[in-house]
């Protein structure tokens, strides 16, 4: 059994590869990875390291022969209709070299969040080769909100977003990718999709609550307007265009379209990594 990891070079990649690891010999995992030398690291752990690259069919073809399961972990670039043609790269080369599994990466509750309409193209591109599939619909990543940043947070006292009083799914990334090497290792979960979100959302009032407890200092929450956060976030020195996205996304929290929710996650793997572990790591980091 050769379980075929793509994104291997990635926070969601790498972390899968780990919990992989515990679960089953290195020597049925391959890493498919666009630049092996970034890879090498994965040699050292007695991973097969194969060289594809989303933008290149051929390589990708190579990558997958004799795999049986594929990890499509959906790729980084910000463009979205080039995305959608190298996930269809992807997918008929797992097709053309007789994959029988995939487990794709995409986003919980896709249909929802018109920034998700990838994830969907993907989702049915998926469908249309009949391969079996686990559609493991990721929520968004707790890490893009408790950082090490929360450090200065808790410094000046405060916590600034335009989220409103709304609550967000957000899971940590390590849950995630145990959740994948679950689907991954284990049985019944073909043709399924899950949307893996907390089962327990939270709001940045929470946080700011938490981070008071766990750093000793008060921290409030402030809510502010979505062109307030993006000039806030730009004269702290994040580049523009980060500042716009992440306004954009605190938007989406306070429409209401992060707060749906599941077990789909803690039923997989047990449990669900709580915001305090994550706070406090975060303020350790
Ligand atoms: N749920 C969420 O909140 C959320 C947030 C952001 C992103 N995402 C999605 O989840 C994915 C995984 O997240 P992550 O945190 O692990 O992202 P990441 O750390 O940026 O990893 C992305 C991975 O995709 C690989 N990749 C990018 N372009 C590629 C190409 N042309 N060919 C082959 N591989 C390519 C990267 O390779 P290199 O190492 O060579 O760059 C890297 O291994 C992202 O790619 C994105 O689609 C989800």
């Amino acid at each position: 059994m050769k379980i075929m990891v793509t994104g291997a070079t990635g926070q969601l990649g790498g972390l899968a590869l780990q919990h992989l690891l515990q679960k089953v010999p290195a020597s049925h995992i391959v890493a498919v990875a666009r630049s092996s030398e970034k890879a090498a690291a994965l040699a050292g752990l007695g991973i097969e390291v194969r060289q594809g690259d989303y933008n290149d069919p051929e390589s990708l073809r190579n990558a997958f022969r004799d795999g049986n399961k594929l990890l499509f972990i959906s790729s980084s670039e910000p463009d979205d209709p080039l995305r959608v043609v190298q996930h269809a790269n992807v997918v008929k080369a797992a097709r053309d070299a007789g994959i029988k599994h995939i487990a794709y990466t995409g986003f919980a509750f896709a249909e929802d969040n018109p920034f998700a309409l990838v994830h969907l193209a993907t989702e049915y591109a998926i469908r249309t080769t009949n391969i079996m599939y686990t559609f493991l619909r990721n929520g968004g990543y707790a890490e893009f909100f408790i950082n090490p940043s929360l450090k200065a947070n808790v410094e000046n006292g405060t916590i600034v977003t335009n989220t409103n009083k709304r609550k967000v799914n957000a899971v940590s990334r390590s849950d995630l990718a145990l959740a994948a090497a679950t689907v991954l290792t284990g049985e019944g979960h073909e043709n399924k999709e899950y949307n893996l979100v907390s089962n327990d959302p939270w709001s940045f009032d929470d946080l700011a609550e938490i981070v008071s407890e766990v750093s000793g200092k008060s921290v409030v929450h402030q809510s502010v307007s979505f062109e307030e956060e993006k000039n806030i976030l730009v004269q702290s020195g994040m580049p523009e265009s980060f500042a716009q996205i992440t306004a954009f996304i605190y938007d989406t929290i306070a429409a209401g379209n992060m707060e749906r929710t599941t077990d789909d996650l803690h039923k997989l793997i047990g449990f669900q990594t709580p915001v305090k572990e994550l706070v406090i790591k975060a303020l350790q980091g």
